[in-house]
């Protein structure tokens, strides 16, 4: 790499060959790049070459690709068994075990390995980014590259800066990441970045409504596809995901915001993976997965459905509000992340606007009052927008417009 531009022709280093680190060497290997795949586990490289294979061999015989392209994605990664085999990297990307201490052993090691100007990158999902750098004689060229799980399919890639990243750093990887087909978000370095930061209330207010005996979960579930459009139920998603990792997620998105109680965990999902009622892998979570086994059905009362819609999306427009107003991306990207990296219906900002600011505000401030809890304070900024009269797109010029046109 140049001082401020990737060569065409970068190699990719990727550290880690589980989950995330065999689909990111896919993602590159696909983009045209060489890509060398460390593992300290022998057995997990074999795995992730084999799972490779299959993958490659489906989408050839599904026509996706050609079986030469295949060959070529596959003759491009290099699995190496030693540290060392990243010497003439460009890039790494970091996606070994969620822990901070190792991590940070990894990136030391690291630096003594890669050339001067070899760009460092990790994919975790909930550490400080700045910390990883911290530790990092030039960190400067180290920043977060955060992909969805699995990698190939997901389009979207959170890209954050640590305090301490170089500006040109970042524009460029973005850039090279964009080239991959990605559509990359811009985040602060913040707990969860954007999309596990905004998601939060999806479980949390739904399992707060199933605690307080509102409605069961088949009929939160059923609200919030039936009325809101959403393409799984908070219950049915959490049972997707595995009860014992969104709860991980949770639990450490409210450590690292100082215990706000906005994203206070339950103890409906502790005690669920106290159980080992951990969703589908364990064939039980919040549903039973067994064969043969009939769930209950919902309650289809329009009511009670739309009540319970509402107050989920409330709280997770209140969450995009505050990201926004604590500058942690532009509202364009806060609303990309979601529709991309979580197949929201739409955007959260733009979602408030149909809905109208006034009514948001209204639902907030009548749950904030009834229950007298922090969680549910409004944001500043969906007040400021109230008294302006404007909305997230557009300003109280363009809606004086509007509701003059509709006049007539
Ligand atoms: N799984 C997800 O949905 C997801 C999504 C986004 C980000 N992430 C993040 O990506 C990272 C990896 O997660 P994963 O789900 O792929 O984990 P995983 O357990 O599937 O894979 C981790 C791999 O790293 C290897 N490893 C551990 N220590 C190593 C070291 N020192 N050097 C080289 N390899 C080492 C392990 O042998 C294993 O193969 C984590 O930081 C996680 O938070 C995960």
């Amino acid at each position: 790499m140049s001082d401020n531009n990737f060569d065409k022709d970068i190699k990719i280093g990727v550290l880690g060959s589980g989950t995330m680190g065999s689909g990111i060497a896919q993602v590159a290997a696909t983009a045209g790049h060489r890509v060398v795949l460390f593992d300290t586990n022998a057995e997990m490289l074999d795995k992730a070459k084999s799972k490779l294979q299959k993958i490659l061999a489906r989408l050839v015989e599904k026509e996706k690709i050609t079986e030469n392209t295949s060959r070529d994605i596959f003759d491009r990664i290099e699995w190496a068994t030693s540290l060392s085999d990243f010497t003439d990297c460009g890039l790494i990307i970091e996606a070994i075990i969620e822990n901070l201490d190792i991590k940070q052993k990894v990136f030391k090691e690291l630096e003594n390995i890669v050339s001067e100007n070899c760009v460092l990158a990790t994919n975790t999902s909930s550490l400080s980014v700045t910390s990883i750098a911290g530790s990092c004689q030039k960190p400067e060229r180290v920043l977060g590259i955060h992909f969805f799980n699995p990698a190939p399919l997901m389009p979207l890639v959170e890209i954050i800066p640590a305090v301490q990243t170089n500006d040109d750093i970042f524009a460029n990887t973005r850039a090279l990441i964009d080239n991959w087909g990605k559509e990359t978000v811009a985040a602060k370095d913040t707990p969860g970045f954007i999309v596990n930061r905004l998601a939060r209330p999806f479980y949390g207010e739904a399992i707060r409504i199933y605690e307080e005996g509102f409605a069961d979960i088949p009929t939160i579930d059923w609200a919030m596809k039936e009325i809101g459009g959403f393409r799984m139920g908070p219950f049915e998603l959490m049972d997707f995901i595995g009860n014992d990792i969104n709860y991980t997620v949770t639990e450490t998105v409210f450590k690292e915001f100082f215990y706000d109680p906005r994203y206070k965990p339950s103890f409906t999902q502790k005690r669920m993976v106290e159980a080992g009622w951990l969703g589908r892998k364990t064939q039980k979570g919040y549903y039973d997965y067994s064969e043969n086994t009939q769930n209950p059905e919902p309650n289809k009362d329009s009511d009670i459905g739309h009540d319970i819609f509402i107050r989920i999306l409330v709280m997770l427009i209140n969450e995009a509000a505050e990201a926004l107003f604590l500058n942690i991306a532009s509202k364009e990207d806060l609303d990309l992340a979601m529709t991309k990296g979580v197949n929201y219906p739409k955007g959260l900002l733009k979602w408030a606007d149909e809905l109208g600011i006034q009514n948001v505000l209204d639902s907030l401030e009548f749950l904030h009052q009834e229950y007298g809890e922090d969680r549910y304070r409004p944001s500043p900024i969906l007040r400021q927008l109230e008294r302006e009269h404007a909305g997230f797109y557009f300003n109280s010029h363009e809606k004086c417009e509007h509701n003059h046109n509709d006049e007539h």
